[in-house]
């Protein structure tokens, strides 16, 4: 297995960036609720799920809900990189929560400055390397690579939850979520995850479908996970960790949904429950029927990216997941 020297630092500083829709939101209160561990530096939204100015909403929402006010959120990019927002936003409903309607309305606003600039702002600044949690597609990343490279050496880590090789491919035919080849990270954004996942200059970590393809909430975790919440929000939580059913069900029959975002701070605090393989990869870009698709490549100008391929043991991850919630939950 891979150890890094810096997931064993306590308080490890951190950027969540993300479009806040179901399971980023449940990334945002897990880290929350490892103090000890993360130190989260601020909150950045980017379009996906829904229209950025609704992530942002759902951010604002979700620090709201744990009276997390101290928390800065940071307004990002709208459309990707260098092509119009390429779907709709119907998947979770309007909200992009999935029917989750009893987190409180923002108590406070969003940051006046772009989330790019403030992350520009941020590594200049600091006297540390920074580790970014990327749970939607990698437009503010990208960008901020673009604008300022120089300022890559004051990233550690970056850890992404996107991309499919071949998850669970001698069960099914497909290996993407939001098409045939790809998840939809990458998907919303093809040119960006390319860019960030070719860029050498820091650790980068690839959590895609083929790990979380075997985090099924299935109906024994949803019990799991309504009985260690405190009510009533227990309820929402369980919305927010089932919202893909209807998406996820007909295409891969699996039980319940499956969870990607929250298990990239899972990892960071428990990198002994996933399996990971080093390999270099590539985003298919230029073919439109196979955009956003992830595959293998050769090219050693590229950086060794570390692909989690497996977890050990998804039910402690997923009880490590539900109490890092409920730690959030009950400060
Ligand atoms: O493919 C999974 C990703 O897309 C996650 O980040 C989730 O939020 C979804 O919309
Ligand atoms: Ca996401």
């Amino acid at each position: 297995m891979i150890a890094y020297k810096s997931m064993m630092r306590t308080s490890l500083p951190i950027i969540h960036d993300g479009d806040h829709g179901t399971d980023d939101v449940t990334t945002t209160l897990y880290l929350l609720g490892h103090p000890d561990i993360f130190r989260l530096l601020g909150v950045t939204t980017v379009q996906g799920n829904v229209p950025v100015s609704t992530c942002t909403r759902n951010a604002l929402r979700t620090l709201s809900l744990v009276n997390a006010h101290h928390i800065p959120v940071f307004e990002g990019c709208a459309t990707p990189l260098s092509r119009p927002r390429p779907i709709g936003d119907d998947a979770f409903g309007d909200d992009g929560l999935g029917g989750a309607d009893h987190l409180p309305a923002p108590l406070f606003d969003a940051q006046d400055q772009d989330a790019v600039s403030w992350m520009m702002e941020t590594l200049h600044a600091s006297n540390e390397k920074i580790t970014f949690i990327v749970t939607g597609p990698l437009t503010n990343l990208a960008t901020l690579l673009h604008r300022a490279p120089d300022l890559a050496h004051k990233i550690d880590h970056v850890v992404i939850m996107g991309g499919a090789l071949n998850p669970l491919a001698t069960t099914y035919e497909r290996c993407g979520n939001i098409t045939e080849f790809a998840e939809f990270n990458f998907y919303m954004d093809p040119e960006a995850a390319d860019f960030v996942v070719g860029f050498k200059g820091f650790n980068i970590t690839l959590l895609p479908l083929d790990a979380t393809h075997h985090m099924d909430v299935t109906k024994a975790r949803q019990a799991r996970a309504l009985a260690a919440l405190p009510a009533p929000i227990n309820a929402e939580i369980v919305k927010l960790l089932t919202a893909a059913a209807h998406l996820d069900q007909p295409k891969f029959a699996c039980e319940g949904a499956f969870h990607h975002d929250t298990m990239t701070g899972v990892y960071l605090a428990r990198p002994d429950l996933f399996e990971v393989n080093e390999m270099r990869i590539r985003v298919v870009c230029d073919d439109a029927h196979r955009a956003g698709q992830c595959v293998p490549s050769d090219d050693t100008s590229r950086p060794l990216v570390r692909v989690i391929t497996a977890l050990r043991d998804s039910d402690v991850i997923f009880d490590e997941m539900i109490r890092g919630i409920e730690r959030a939950l009950s400060q």
